[in-house]
């Protein structure tokens, strides 16, 4: 029987959240998870890294995902899935291809006694003992916006757009080749590297001023980012200061990360959007950029001045600060309600699984399971 620090894992429950990019997992009840890694797996066939979420279909999604949770369980966790309840942290908005076939390869192949699925906007409260806010996602693959009024999130009201790293790993790509011209191959990890250690959120003036044909603004310094062992990369400065600005820029549709927000809010009652707009939680790894959050505020106010929303009728904009990083706010909250007595009626069982041969959808108002109350 393993013991983390001197706790028994026989009796908690496996918390998972298998993000695009990253999984976290940990135990039921803990305050952080026991690990983060990457969503990928080693394809001993191809002899490559593949990405879980870059499936072709649902048998190759099976093969992959029966890879990675035996790593899960067996590198990580360290117990045997059979006969233990798991708990799933997912998005409301991931696709149902996903979780039937992950459900299956849990009850299955691994033989796991009851999945509790829990949806991560909403459990992403649970932190922080509130009821009512607007959850703003910013993960790997796009960033979602759902609202939470009273426990319930009012699905009819979210918003997704692919505005999160994978966007700006792209973007860095796309600045380095210009600027070196184009002499650039590098992989994902180093993009991600480079935007995590060099790169920051500007401010609403500086990133204008960067615009202008001319800019005024002393930039801040370049850094030279050891490459390949014996060359290295000249990050310049306007690269480490400009590669978020895709978030904030209006797209054809007049889109970004602001108008996401302020849309969610607009597409709910009168009444609810002063609280929504002042009980904004924002999750995910790409928000604990510097400068991501103040920048997002000066945007939100900045949108608040254009016409179409005047009629919102809001003041002030409130973030909420998780006791977590928001890299796993959501998981934290799957860990604390999968330590309350909703684990044993909210839970799907194996024998109602293979009974059902489905797991129910949240979206279906008759299986009732997206309220957690
Ligand atoms: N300190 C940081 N600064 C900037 N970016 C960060 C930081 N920490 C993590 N990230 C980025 O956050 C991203 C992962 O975020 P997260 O774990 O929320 O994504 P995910 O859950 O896998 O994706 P999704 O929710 O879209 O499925 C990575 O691209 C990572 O580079
Ligand atoms: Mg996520």
């Amino acid at each position: 029987m393993p013991i983390y620090e001197g706790i028994t894992t026989e009796k908690l429950h496996v918390v998972i959240d298998i993000g695009s990019a990253y999984t976290k997992l940990g135990f039921s009840g803990e305050h952080a998870p026991r690990c983060i890694i990457r969503t990928e797996v080693f394809c001993k066939k191809t002899h490559k890294v593949r990405k879980i979420y870059d499936y072709e279909d649902k048998y190759d999604l099976y093969d992959l995902l029966v890879d990675f949770i035996h790593i899960l369980y067996f590198k990580y966790a360290l117990i045997s899935p059979k006969d233990k309840p798991v708990v799933i942290v997912e998005s409301l908005l991931s696709p149902t291809q996903f979780r039937d076939v992950l459900a299956k390869v849990f009850f299955k192949h691994y033989e796991v006694s009851s999945i509790y699925l829990l949806p991560s906007h909403l459990v992403s409260l649970a932190g922080l003992g509130i009821e009512t806010a607007l959850v703003v996602d910013v993960g790997y693959k796009e960033a979602t916006v759902i609202p939470i009024c009273f426990g319930l999130p009012f699905v009819h009201s979210w918003q997704a757009l692919p505005l999160a790293s994978q966007s700006i790993h792209s973007n860095i790509k796309t600045l380095l080749a210009s600027e070196n011209m184009g002499m650039v191959d590098i992989n994902e990890n180093v993009l991600e590297d480079i935007k995590v250690r060099c790169c920051f959120v500007t401010t609403k003036t500086r990133a204008q001023s960067w615009n202008e044909t001319k800019p005024t603004i002393t930039p801040c310094p370049d850094v030279e980012y050891p490459y390949n062992g014996k060359s290295s990369l000249k990050i310049s400065g306007k690269l480490r200061e400009t590669v978020y600005e895709l978030l904030y820029v209006e797209d054809n549709d007049h889109q970004c990360l602001s108008t996401m927000i302020l849309d969610a809010i607009l597409n709910v009652n009168l009444d609810l959007r002063k609280i929504l707009a002042e009980n904004i939680l924002v999750i995910g790894g790409t928000a604990m950029a510097p400068g991501f959050k103040s920048r997002l505020k000066e945007e939100l106010y900045k949108q608040l001045k254009c016409t179409a929303y005047e009629k919102l009728k809001v003041n002030d904009f409130k973030f909420h600060s998780s006791p977590s990083l928001d890299n796993y706010t959501a998981w934290l909250g799957g860990a604390i309600y999968s330590h309350t007595e909703l684990i044993q009626f909210k839970s799907i069982s194996r024998e109602d699984y293979l009974r059902e041969n489905r797991i129910p959808d949240w979206i279906n108002l008759k299986d009732n399971q997206i309220s957690l109350l």
